[in-house]
């Protein structure tokens, strides 16, 4: 039997994603690809899978945490709130709060995930529709031009809520994190509510399990970067090429996630114009992670114009709930 031919469909990349991944690759020493683009319908489906390995506890201790405080976190808000969710993924880990927003308020909420993968926004979107009294409507947005959008429908008395769950301010490289408060406290108006989940710091072999799992979905989630080059840009990666790694960096506090290229090879990205070379052992950084204290928490807020409300920590895996409050 002849093999049969797959033409894969190409869906080309945005011009910023090339202008971004363009700049990335080609820059003098470290390399590095921009870890939101980890995130396409394949990159989402697998970090759906990476939330439910036993060595990877972040997104259990922030579902946990959101369960069990629900009734006590809602309570420190006004009525009536609107909540937006910085990166909602597929929605499951904002279920409870949502839930308990809307039995302790007892009237209709809005909720407005923010999202730039459309695969993650529709999962989260078929996921809460059947929340009584929710209502929620989608953006496929940035973070910010999103939250300005769901400001900008705000009504006269509203409290907003935003949601930025999962650890994911720790991808942050710093001082970007505080930056990146700070403009979100610049959409908000005095006595709005942040909750920020916050991965805490814990053993160095529990950390580099839960970056490097056994089963390999961590590494297939970052190896999908370069097959989405491939995919999207017509790059020529070959993937057996590339491992993934998982670092600690003392210094920084921070997860380090690297795609190590195992011999010397080059690379061509003919929608970039641009061929690059790689020598054994060189790396690719693809996103790193940092992982904090609660002091450091507290300071973080404070930098950026919030104070903290209340804190929740998980017994299990820790990691921390911080409800702050914009002055
Ligand atoms: N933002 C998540 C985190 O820092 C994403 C993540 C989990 C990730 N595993 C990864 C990103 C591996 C890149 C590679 O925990």
């Amino acid at each position: 039997m002849r093999p049969m031919l797959i033409h894969a469909v190409r869906t080309p990349a945005s011009t910023e994603m090339a202008a971004d991944i363009y700049a990335g690759l080609s820059r003098p020493g470290q390399k590095e690809l921009p870890s939101k683009y980890l995130y396409d319908e394949v990159g989402s489906a697998l970090f759906e899978v990476i939330s439910a390995l036993p060595e990877y506890g972040v997104t259990r201790a922030d579902e946990r945490l959101l369960r069990r405080h629900a009734t006590e976190i809602v309570a420190h808000l006004k009525s009536p709130v609107i909540v937006a969710e910085l990166g909602s993924g597929a929605g499951k880990k904002t279920r409870g709060l949502l839930q308990a927003l809307s039995h302790h308020h007892r009237q209709r909420t809005s909720y407005y995930p923010i999202e730039i993968s459309a695969s993650a926004l529709a999962m989260c979107e078929r996921e809460l529709r059947d929340i009584d009294c929710l209502h929620v409507v989608g953006f496929e947005r940035e973070y910010l031009d999103g939250l300005l959008e769901v400001a900008a429908r705000r009504r006269q008395g509203e409290q907003l809520l935003v949601l930025f769950l999962g650890g994911t301010i720790g991808n942050f490289e710093h001082p970007a994190e505080e930056r990146f408060l700070r403009q979100v406290r610049d959409v908000l108006r005095p006595g709005d509510a942040l909750l920020l989940g916050t991965d805490l710091h814990k053993p160095l072999p529990v950390l580099l399990q839960a970056y490097d799992d056994p089963l390999g979905v961590t590494a297939a989630f970052n190896l999908n970067l370069l097959a989405r080059v491939n995919r999207e840009l017509g790059a020529n990666f070959v993937l057996e090429n590339f491992q993934h790694e998982a670092r600690f960096n003392t210094a920084a506090n921070s997860i380090e996630m690297h795609l190590r290229s195992k011999v010397a090879q080059s690379v061509t990205i003919p929608d970039l114009g641009l061929t690059i070379t790689l020598h054994r052992d060189e790396t690719i950084w693809t996103e790193s992670s940092h992982k904090y204290t609660r002091e450091e928490i507290l300071r973080m807020a404070q930098v950026s114009g919030f104070h903290c409300r209340g804190q929740w920590i998980d017994g299990e895996w820790p990691f921390a709930e911080s409800l702050l409050i914009a002055e």
